[in-house]
């Protein structure tokens, strides 16, 4: 695996790599990896000739500061991992070298980015888009693979592909969960012990909903889900909304829409934890 810093040795590197009829794959992180991070890169290796993967802590997806700088880093740990998954080629710029000045872009995904993530961290979308938009400049993937734990940022690349026709295929990849149920995010490592011990919760709530909801109405399971969280005095429910897997818009009923999504935000102490479970 070889490391690039800047876009010119990534650009040189992949006019070599990319040979006729080879496919390009590419995973954008923010490093931290984690068993979650190296699914993707070996789903991406079952599907691709050549895998890359960027490192990049993006800071215009950052709405608060503070997130931003105990956000964890740790390259070396990242490469050695990546050393055992098919990725070839690992980019991990500075933040000159991908916002050589700064990106005034708005875009406008519509309903997409005022709800859920979008309401509650505003801007956190638009530096995603930002950022994917220009990683995609410069690696020109075939196919981009993205967790489906971050699944209103998965519906938003998608629309960000469509809308700026950057014909790269983004592929959709299960959410990966530690053994007791937690969703695998860079952020778990930041919890206190209490928060690790409380956190698997949001998931057994969760998975809990999806029998709750078989008698009940969408409203009652939402019901459910808040009132659940609400009895563990370490976790503070931020939102939990029953939306149209595709459109985000909140269905009433489970006949509303063939692709029923349940999205949660939780605090565990300052740590705020997301994950989502599809009803149908
Ligand atoms: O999901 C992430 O890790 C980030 O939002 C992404 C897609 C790498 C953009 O910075």
């Amino acid at each position: 695996m070889e490391v690039v810093k800047t876009r010119n040795e990534l650009e040189e590197r992949l006019a070599v790599l990319r040979k006729p009829g080879k496919k390009v794959g590419f995973v954008p992180t923010m490093g931290a990896l984690h068993e979650g991070h190296l699914s993707l890169v070996r789903n991406a290796g079952k599907v691709s000739d050549v895998v890359v993967v960027s490192i990049f802590v993006n800071p215009t997806q950052f709405n608060d500061p503070s997130d931003l700088e105990r956000y964890p880093r740790n390259l070396e740990e990242d490469i050695k991992l990546l050393k055992t998954t098919p990725c070839e080629l690992l980019f991990a710029p500075s933040v000159k070298e991908i916002y050589p000045e700064p990106d005034k872009r708005v875009f406008d995904f519509g309903h997409l980015d005022k709800v859920m993530e979008g309401k509650h961290r505003p801007g956190h979308f638009n530096g995603v888009a930002q950022v994917v938009s220009r990683l995609f400049d410069m690696v020109k993937p075939d196919k981009a693979f993205f967790g489906q734990k971050d699944f209103q940022q998965l519906v938003i690349i998608r629309d960000l592909v469509r809308q700026m026709n950057l014909g790269t295929e983004v592929v959709a990849c299960p959410v990966i969960r530690e053994s007791d149920g937690l969703a695998m995010s860079s952020r778990n490592r930041l919890l206190s012990e209490k928060h690790r011990k409380s956190a698997p919760m949001i998931a057994k709530t969760l998975f809990e909903s999806c029998n709750f909801a078989k008698n009940s109405s969408v409203a009652d399971t939402e019901k459910f889900v808040r009132e659940s969280i609400g009895r563990n005095k370490d976790l503070r429910l931020e939102y939990f909304q029953i939306v149209d897997g595709n459109t985000l818009q909140s269905v009433d009923s489970w006949e509303e829409s063939n692709y029923i999504v349940g999205c949660i935000a939780v605090f565990a102490g300052e740590i705020r934890l997301i994950d989502n479970i599809v009803y149908k």
